[in-house]
């Protein structure tokens, strides 16, 4: 086995995106239904020192840089121990946490003590009320105490993801992109993704972000290419002159980075996906323990990774080669 984790396309994997949960104490229109779904019994989730475990056996093979994810992560009480056993590591050097921030404010101080190194921090719109809607009942206050308070205990990028879509938040571009002006927060609009649901409100919500860059010509701000910012994920970042705070696209579906994939996840029930997309999976759960096995599942998934995904031609009801994912993104965390 090789030490790294490299796949068929010569891609280098040095990133594990680690869902705790599937469960969400929101239910964000583009993720989730309005019932919830059914989720996993508490005994099907990996425990701590199960994720820890498998995590110690992959910084062996070259993993550096972790993402806790949900559904909502912070659901799952007690996060801050997992994420100081990760911190312990030797070899991992970034534990990252996306969250929907609703919890985060009371908790901000805790996690950083603990080894948490950066947050990115999902806010779809700037509007109480349109929030409270997209989210089905989310506080936006919630949210905003959380940023504030993830910028006094010094946690730094503050990203904030925006899931940017027609008819629902695409007036509030500009109001997105004046924040990263005003204050030094990282803004990354995001493409809706149509995945694990065959959603009528995706193709009529699909919105590419040509969209973003459009609005910075029309206000006449002037935007250069910025890689000041740390990260790991695909974002392409800019500055407009004069800005505290960059703004970011992620955009899967008009212009995929696949190319670039440096990333593995690990779902809350202990499957290996190798992407996002597709519906490859496999259990690592029985395999805790030993870490040559454990290792060479994750050599096994990346030999199946695809070259990319194939969301564009489910934009067109094109055939697609392999079978995608039924895996909704709260199942995955994005
Ligand atoms: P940084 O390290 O801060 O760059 O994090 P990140 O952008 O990787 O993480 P985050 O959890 O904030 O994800 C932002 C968006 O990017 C989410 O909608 C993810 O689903 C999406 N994303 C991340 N990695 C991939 C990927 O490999 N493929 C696709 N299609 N989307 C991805
Ligand atoms: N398309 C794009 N982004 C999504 N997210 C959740 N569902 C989707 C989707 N269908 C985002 C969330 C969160 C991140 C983990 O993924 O807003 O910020
Ligand atoms: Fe929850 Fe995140 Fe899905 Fe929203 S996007 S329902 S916050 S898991």
């Amino acid at each position: 086995m090789s030490k790294i984790l490299v796949d068929r396309f010569d891609r280098v994997h040095d990133y594990l995106r680690i869902s705790v949960t599937d469960k969400c104490n929101l239910r964000c229109v583009y993720c989730m239904p309005e019932e919830g779904m059914e989720f996993e019994p508490d005994d099907k989730l990996l425990k701590f020192d199960e994720i820890t475990e498998v995590v110690r056996v992959l910084a062996g093979y070259g993993v550096r840089k972790l993402r806790l994810t949900g559904g909502e992560p912070m659901v799952r009480k007690d996060l801050d121990l997992l994420i100081a056993s990760l911190a312990a590591i030797p070899g991992i050097e970034d534990i990252a946490l996306t969250t929907n921030g609703i919890f985060f404010a009371a908790k901000a101080e805790k996690f950083k003590a603990a080894g948490l190194t950066r947050i990115n921090i999902s806010l779809d719109s700037l509007r109480a009320d349109r929030f409270s809607m997209i989210t089905r009942g989310g506080d936006i206050r919630k949210v905003l105490d959380s940023l504030e308070a993830a910028a006094r205990v010094g946690l730094d990028p503050i990203k904030i993801n925006m899931v940017l879509m027609k008819g629902i938040n695409d007036d509030e571009i500009d109001d997105f992109l004046r924040l990263t002006m005003d204050r030094k927060l990282h803004v990354r609009f995001i493409e809706y993704m149509p995945i694990g649901h065959n959603d009528a409100n995706w193709k009529a919500g699909y919105l590419s972000l040509d969209a973003v860059l459009e609005r910075c010509v029309i206000n006449g701000w002037n935007v250069t290419p910025s890689e000041e910012v740390y990260g790991n994920g695909p974002a392409k970042n800019y500055r407009i002159d004069g800005a505290q705070g960059v703004f970011g696209l992620i955009h899967p579906v008009s212009d995929h980075f696949c190319e670039t994939c440096n990333r593995l996840r690990l779902t809350a029930d202990g499957n290996i996906k190798p992407c996002l997309y597709w519906s490859d999976e496999f259990n690592v759960r029985k395999y805790i323990g030993d870490d040559e096995a454990v290792a060479k599942l994750f050599f096994e998934a990346l030999e199946v990774k695809p070259e990319n995904h194939e969301m564009a031609q489910a934009l067109d009801n094109q055939a697609q080669s392999h079978t995608p994912t039924l895996r909704r993104m709260s199942q995955i965390g994005g």
